[in-house]
């Protein structure tokens, strides 16, 4: 019989598409995708009101480069937009990437750098997190080979919330060979707390192959809008924008993120609130006796282990819809101020019933 199916690459049949967090109960708090609980600006609201939708978006995004170029201190052709900082690594993946060669990332870190680095045809070579969560620098270093054309380094680590130092990430940069794109991904750098960690921006000055991403996404609220950007060598930033889905930034995103740029002490005040929150979190879960990472993004991380399933459930039946990766944990938003006594109270469910066993991995 002759084959009616179409060819699909055999890697990408094998691939799960990427997994959204679960959406929560009208009663409840959705706490598993690393959203911002704020309501945007009502600036932003109206401004969107009258984007002509039948016209094609500014496909160069100049006025929001410059803008974003002037607040970081870099030319607008060291900007790169992007449909949210993920389609800014894709378009950097297309640019570097492809057949026979690698791209070195800490695992466990962002869910969606396996399959994006797969599609773009390259191969992943994913280094374990050192035992307290955070990136093995000196293994990640050593994995690069004549192959590696982009390191991807995620500071603060989604979903295990540590950071990388400046000087850490210094004496890694001496090691990386100048001609292997470093890519800082910074989604989560706006609620950074920890004074000795990286801040890329300060370092694009002194090593030409760092690009650095940012997000509108997480700090800035503009999630739904599919916004970020790349800061970054000029040239390379052109190869990603020849690598770019044409016309993808909406206008209504770039009208968001030109407005929020002009509201940004007002948006640190809310990132503030919830860098707060997550530290009152973390401290009550370590008293409960969890044994959690440095948390410096908008997330907590339970080592939950063997018990990842069941204890989404126990958070499940209080109202919290959490982001389980089983079998290593559960990593939970800082999300709604209403949402952390149900948040809090569910954790301690879960101690109560992991006590009850043999093994508790995540527990002191
Ligand atoms: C580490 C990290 N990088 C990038 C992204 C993508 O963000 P966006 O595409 O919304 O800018 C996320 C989103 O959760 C993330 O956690």
């Amino acid at each position: 019989m002759s084959e009616t199916r179409v060819t699909i690459r055999p890697e990408i049949a094998a691939l799960a598409a990427y997994s959204q967090g679960r959406a929560a109960a009208p009663d409840g708090f959705k706490l598993s995708s690393n959203e911002n609980p704020f309501p945007p600006l009502p600036s932003v609201v109206e401004a969107l009101a009258d984007v002509p939708i039948n016209r094609y978006p500014d496909g160069s995004g100049i006025a929001l480069r410059t803008k974003i170029a002037k607040r970081y201190g870099v030319a607008p052709g060291e900007v790169q937009l992007g449909s949210g900082s993920i389609a800014v690594l894709a378009q950097l993946l297309g640019a570097v990437g492809g057949h026979g060669t690698e791209v070195v990332h800490a695992w466990r870190s962002f869910e969606a750098y396996p399959s994006m680095i797969l599609v773009s045809g390259s191969t992943g070579v994913p280094v374990a997190l050192r035992e307290d969560g955070s990136h093995d620098l000196d293994a990640m270093a050593a994995a690069i080979t004549e192959r590696t054309r982009m390191v991807i380094v995620c500071t603060p680590n989604n979903p295990t919330g540590t950071i990388v130092t400046a000087s850490d990430f210094e004496a890694f940069m001496a090691k990386v060979p100048p001609t292997v794109l470093v890519v800082l991904d910074e989604a989560y750098q706006e609620f950074v707390t920890d004074p000795f960690a990286v801040e890329g921006v300060d370092l694009l000055g002194r090593y030409p192959n760092l690009v650095v991403l940012r997000t509108f996404s997480k700090a800035w609220g503009l999630a739904g809008l599919r916004i970020g950007f790349a800061l970054g060598a000029e040239y390379i930033l052109n190869a990603a924008r020849s690598a770019a889905i044409p016309l993808s930034v909406i206008d209504h995103a770039q009208r968001a993120a030109l407005i929020s740029l002009d509201h940004e002490l007002e948006l640190l005040e809310r990132v503030a609130d919830i860098a707060v929150r997550r530290e009152r979190i973390a401290n009550d879960l370590r008293q409960q006796g969890w044994r959690i990472p440095e948390a410096q993004g908008n997330f907590v991380w339970l080592p939950t282990g063997a018990a990842t399933e069941e204890a989404a459930e126990v958070f499940a039946r209080n109202g919290i819809v959490v982001r389980p990766f089983a079998p290593e944990g559960i990593r939970i938003s800082i999300g709604e101020r209403e949402s952390v006594e149900a948040l809090l109270r569910s954790a301690q469910e879960v101690v109560q019933n992991l006590r009850k066993k043999p093994a508790d991995p995540g527990l002191d």
